[in-house]
């Protein structure tokens, strides 16, 4: 099984970034821990940081894994496209996020991504993506 975890717009500036809210650790310390955790689980995961929403959704729509973790960071809260893209693919995606965006401001709460993904974990800073990483292996069917 082949996961794919996209890490959208800013998450580049991760430890650099409003820390108190993100957090300390930069991208390269999160996808290390992605990448042990799925050497332990026996699954195979890339990583890819992409600021553009075009880059995204030719990503997506490639379809080169099993499952699709996705932070779609500030393209949540906007992107009929990436929505599209997920559901075009018909792939298990899992929506993740390291704040809990339902505590934020209103603009926050609402997620395109969440109608067609099987989940969404948000709220637990980096410990989301191993959550979701730990659904993945799990995940059979997307329906
Ligand atoms: C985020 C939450 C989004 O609202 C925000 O635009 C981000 C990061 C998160 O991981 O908490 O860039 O997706």
């Amino acid at each position: 099984m082949k996961v794919l975890v996209i890490h959208g717009p800013n998450l580049n500036l991760l430890g650099k970034r409003e820390k108190g809210i993100y957090g300390r650790k930069s991208l390269k310390e999160i996808n290390n821990e992605i990448l042990s955790l799925a050497s332990e689980l026996r699954i195979k995961v890339g990583t890819a940081q992409l600021n553009s929403e075009g880059e995204i959704l030719d990503v997506i729509q490639k379809g080169d894994y099993d499952v699709l973790i996705i932070n779609p960071a500030a393209y949540t809260h906007t992107s009929v496209a990436i929505l599209d893209a997920i559901a075009a693919v018909d792939k298990p995606a899992i929506e993740v996020h390291l704040s809990n965006i339902h505590k934020r401001e209103d603009f926050r709460r609402k997620s395109f991504i969440a109608g067609v993904a099987v989940g969404q974990i948000s709220g637990f800073g980096s410990e989301s993506y191993l959550l979701a990483l730990r659904a993945a292996k799990n995940i059979r069917s997307r329906k």
